[in-house]
């Protein structure tokens, strides 16, 4: 068995969102989700399986882990130390690409990263389908960071049946995600908070019908490449996220002054000719998406504006995938 491995997975912007769960404990959402994952925004994870450590240990970012973090790591290794039938404590050791807190979903690349290096260091070697689905259970979104490229993550009643898949590749359509930081600080409520008050907002139930024609026009503006479709969608998609979070009891308000002023902006950029739209997370930073031949014009533009403290600039990117280089400490 070999007892060390290292994956890389990218994390993901969702056009139709993860909003609220049928079944926390499961993360079984309540609607299905379609997301690109973005290559400029990784996890790299060695997992070391160790029969001489007491613990599991973590550490992300060269930063070991609190114990709210380092349990939730440890319950997902539960999942592959049962399906494995392992005893052993693991060694993880994580990098990501992309500062940790900036709305950029780090649980996301980080379960996809830690459930591919944890299962391949285990010695098992799962379908894309079950990696998938292992993953949701570490974090809902990171189902959608196993496929590659642009993805579908399907609500179902039970584990087996709710995962991710590929719907096109990261080739098909340029498309750039640039992620404007507005804001660095700790967000008030995390998105699993943010789950569990989903059943609070009166509003959740017009969100989920809406949905029923909102992601299948999304999913044919993608596979179409017809930007003009799409990004309206993004928008009215992002703030119906929003809608359900800001009348959830005690209602959640994730934006900063940055997040208007750049809400604002996209429609003032659209009207001198630039097309982009946002999306948001749940978090401060506003997701900018065009299509490759306007982002530098984008980028130029956000380099004037004083409430933009960085930019990311993401492609679409490929799947989680073991990778031969481990990581300095683990093994
Ligand atoms: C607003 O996947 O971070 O980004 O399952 O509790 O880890 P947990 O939640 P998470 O929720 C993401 C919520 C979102 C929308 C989305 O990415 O679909």
């Amino acid at each position: 068995m070999a007892a060390t491995a290292t994956a890389r997975a990218c994390a993901n912007i969702a056009f139709i969102k993860y909003w609220g769960n049928l079944s926390c404990e499961l993360r079984l959402p309540y609607n299905d989700s379609i997301s690109m994952n973005l290559d400029g925004a990784t996890s790299t994870t060695t997992v070391a399986w160790r029969d001489d450590l007491p613990t599991d240990v973590v550490v992300v970012d060269g930063v070991e882990l609190d114990r709210s973090g380092t349990q939730r790591a440890s319950e997902h290794l539960d999942r592959v130390r049962a399906l494995a039938g392992l005893d052993a404590r693991a060694e993880v050791r994580s990098v990501n690409t992309f500062p940790m807190g900036t709305g950029i979903a780090s649980s996301a690349s980080g379960f996809a990263a830690l459930t591919v290096a944890a299962t391949a260091a285990a010695g098992l070697s799962l379908s894309e389908r079950e990696l998938s689905s292992l993953a949701r259970m570490g974090s809902g979104s990171a189902a959608r960071s196993v496929p590659s490229g642009f993805v579908q993550w399907l609500a179902a009643p039970s584990h087996d049946d709710s995962f991710a898949y590929s719907i096109a590749d990261p080739g098909h359509w340029d498309l750039r995600d640039v992620v404007a930081v507005v804001s660095r600080q700790h967000k008030v409520v995390g998105s699993s908070g943010g789950h569990a008050a989903a059943d609070t907002s009166p509003y959740l139930g017009a969100r989920l019908g809406e949905l029923r024609t909102r992601l299948p026009a999304v999913r044919a503006a993608l596979l179409d490449r017809d930007f003009a479709a799409f990004g309206p969608l993004l928008e009215e998609e992002a703030l119906s996220l929003h809608a359900a979070a800001l009348t959830s009891r005690p209602p959640i308000l994730y934006w900063a002054p940055g997040t208007v002023a750049l809400m604002r902006q996209a429609a003032e950029w659209r009207a001198s000719g630039l097309p982009v739209y946002f999306t948001l997370d749940a978090g401060p930073n506003v997701h900018l998406v065009v299509e490759g031949i306007h982002a530098t014009s984008l980028e130029r533009e956000l380099e004037r504006l004083s409430c933009v403290e960085a930019a990311l600039h993401c492609r679409p990117g490929g799947p989680a995938a073991v990778v031969p280089e481990a990581l300095g400490g683990a093994g």
